[in-house]
């Protein structure tokens, strides 16, 4: 496997875009690897704050986290509810989080924009992190009814995903070999006339 430095594979993973787009945007992408640099509380605290002013339905913000820096007995918790796949890769990051969202608007009404609202929110954080150097990396593979036993998840809340916190800059050489071929491939994405649609989809 080739040698990569931070900055190679920081352009390498630069998207190819068809139109022009913030350099932040175009920038971001998932990292397995991330640097051996802590992230500290308030910092993390910048990515939650960055999360708590998203656009939500009727501003009901029914997003929430739970975090974990690594070293804790709460991050062994996190990491114990994360599918076999992502526990081969994870362990790196400083920062392990839940994202769970709330069911119902607080008039009692099923909040079917609940998860519609999370994706903002982690949207921003994601942005956010991104102007600080830190990425994140969004996962589906957790295991949400162990999460929400051990993570004492109260009724009316659903976990959705967890997150892998830490700045960029890993080395890819540390992953597994399939791991490492991915962290050191191109990213791709679906032409923009098959995704957007002008008036009407026939
Ligand atoms: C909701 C969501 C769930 C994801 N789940 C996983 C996961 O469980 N494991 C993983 O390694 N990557 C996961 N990813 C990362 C995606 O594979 C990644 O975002 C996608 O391949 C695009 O790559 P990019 O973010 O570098 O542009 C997830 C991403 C999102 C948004």
């Amino acid at each position: 496997m080739e040698v990569y430095n931070d900055i190679n594979i920081n352009q390498l993973k630069s998207a190819d875009t068809s139109y022009p787009i913030l350099t932040l945007l175009a920038n971001r992408w998932s990292p397995r690897m991330f640097a051996d640099k802590a992230v500290m509380r308030r910092e993390l605290m910048a990515l939650l704050e960055a999360a708590r002013w998203a656009a939500s339905s009727s501003n009901e913000q029914p997003w929430r986290f739970v975090y974990a820096f690594r070293g804790s007995h709460a991050y062994e918790k996190i990491f114990s509810c994360l599918s076999k796949f992502n526990q081969k890769w994870v362990r790196n990051a400083p920062i392990l989080m839940i994202t769970a969202i709330k069911e119902q608007f607080n008039s009692g009404k099923a909040n079917y924009h609940a998860l519609h609202d999370l994706g903002l929110a982690a949207g921003n954080m994601a942005v956010q992190a991104q102007s600080m150097g830190i990425a994140l990396h969004h996962m589906a593979g957790v295991d949400w009814k162990k999460a929400q036993e051990l993570l004492g998840v109260p009724d009316g809340f659903h976990v959705a995903t967890a997150i892998a916190v830490g700045y960029y800059g890993g080395d890819p050489s540390a992953l597994p070999d399939d791991l490492e071929e991915t962290e050191l491939t191109k990213r791709d994405r679906k032409p923009l006339e098959e995704i957007a649609i002008e008036g009407a989809w026939w």
